[in-house]
């Protein structure tokens, strides 16, 4: 089951926008944090759950969606995310910090799946934007994770020649190119 869970939880980035997330979808999908391990206990994220119209806009236009697929701008009116977490710290992460933050989005990741809704991880935003929408006093976000109900099909294949870089055939689906088991045993 975690294996059929692991390989449905993909980055998703086009959504059908008219499924809200509901109260209890926010809820659980924070609370996963709460179950994950951290460095020393310390518990030191923090999180801006965005899931209302006016302010869904603002965070999308700090996004960078897909670097490799060159010739797309992201998702279009009516499939863009209907919520977003901004996970955040007091400050820039430290080593354990940021590990502990990869934990968390996964975990975040998967439960969100597990009630159908898909999301998709963002390293790439406008850091002063951002912190200004939020308005959080003595936070930094450092990872922001959309979400909603997939409206595309994302699928893993065996990587080629090393090429990473995922893309999208004639028919709009994504393929993300994964490194071989045999690849990465040591
Ligand atoms: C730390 C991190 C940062 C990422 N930043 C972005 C980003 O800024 N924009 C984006 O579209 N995807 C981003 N992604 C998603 C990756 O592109 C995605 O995980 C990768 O293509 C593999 O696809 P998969 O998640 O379906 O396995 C990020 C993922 C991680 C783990």
């Amino acid at each position: 089951m975690i294996k059929e869970l692991l390989l449905k939880t993909r980055s998703y980035r086009r959504y059908d926008e008219n499924i809200a997330l509901t109260d209890a979808d926010v809820e659980a999908i924070a609370e996963a944090v709460r179950f994950v391990p951290s460095a020393g206990n310390l518990q030191r994220i923090r999180i801006a759950f965005v899931n209302e119209t006016l302010q869904n806009a603002e965070v999308f236009e700090t996004l960078g969606f897909a670097a490799y697929l060159k010739d797309w701008r992201g998702p279009s009116a009516g499939e863009r995310p209907v919520g977003y977490a901004v996970l955040m710290t007091e400050g820039e992460p430290d080593t354990n910090l940021a590990i502990d933050i990869g934990i968390a989005a996964e975990a975040m990741l998967l439960t969100a799946m597990e009630r159908g809704i898909g999301g998709c991880i963002f390293r790439s935003f406008k850091r002063e934007r951002l912190s200004e929408i939020l308005n959080r006093d003595g936070l930094t976000p450092v990872l922001v994770i959309s979400f909603g109900r997939p409206a595309e099909q994302v699928v893993i294949e065996d990587i080629k020649d090393g090429n990473v870089k995922y893309y999208r055939d004639d028919g709009g689906v994504h393929h993300v190119p994964k490194r071989t088991l045999d690849d990465i045993l040591v």
